[in-house]
């Protein structure tokens, strides 16, 4: 998820496209949440996004995924600018003030892991709500949505309900469907706060 400023666009997939959206919104200083730090790949690309005087609070659930990442940070010496949390996204409300620039969320399951422990729609639902609450105007919400599988299929459709039903002057929200792939390609849902 790096990338040089100067690179001409490629349209590639939802996940690149998240990353272009964060490198276009979030600056040197802000606070931002990885809402889903699986290997810690997204965390470290908000770290070097918010940059020394940032930080980014990051969630799993998985003690394995939590340790991947602060080996990972460890290693590109930015763990002082995270926060690495062993709990879940639906608490962020509890972890984080609001005012903060962004958050990311890749849903799913733990690439290398075990697929039991995939993203539900009866946390991530709540979660994604807690996250549009606590962002600053012009703050934005990522979500990577995987419709491959029958819980990405419910998160889908539930986070389609939430995101329609945001009043227009609070909220612009855009969902990016890669309209010639097979049905289940991974889609961008893009929430930015207007006030
Ligand atoms: C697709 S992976 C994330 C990949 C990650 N962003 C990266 O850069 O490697 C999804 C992650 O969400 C985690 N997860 C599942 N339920 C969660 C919850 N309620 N709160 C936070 N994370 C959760 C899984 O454990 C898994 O590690």
């Amino acid at each position: 998820m790096t990338g040089s400023e100067d690179a001409r666009f490629v349209l590639r997939n939802a996940r690149h496209l998240a990353a272009d959206y964060m490198r276009r919104t979030v600056r040197p200083g802000d606070t931002v949440v990885d809402a889903t730090m699986g290997n810690g790949q997204d965390t470290l690309f908000l770290c070097g996004l918010v940059g020394e005087a940032g930080h980014v609070y990051a969630f799993d659930v998985q003690a394995e995924a939590v340790e991947r990442t602060r080996v990972r940070l460890d290693g590109a010496g930015v763990l002082p600018r995270a926060t690495l949390l062993l709990a879940g996204h639906e608490t962020m409300a509890s972890h984080v003030s609001a005012g903060i620039q962004a958050v990311m969320f890749n849903l799913g399951w733990l690439p290398g892991a075990q697929h039991a422990v995939t993203t539900l729609e009866r946390t991530t639902l709540p979660a994604v709500q807690a996250a549009c609450a606590l962002l600053a105007p012009g703050g934005i919400v990522t979500v990577c949505i995987y419709p491959g599988h029958e819980e990405g299929r419910r998160e889908l459709a539930a986070l389609d309900r939430f995101a329609a039903s945001l009043s227009p002057r609070a909220y612009n929200v855009l969902r990016h469907e890669f309209m010639n792939g097979p049905d289940n390609t991974p889609q961008l849902l893009l929430i930015q706060r207007n006030t």
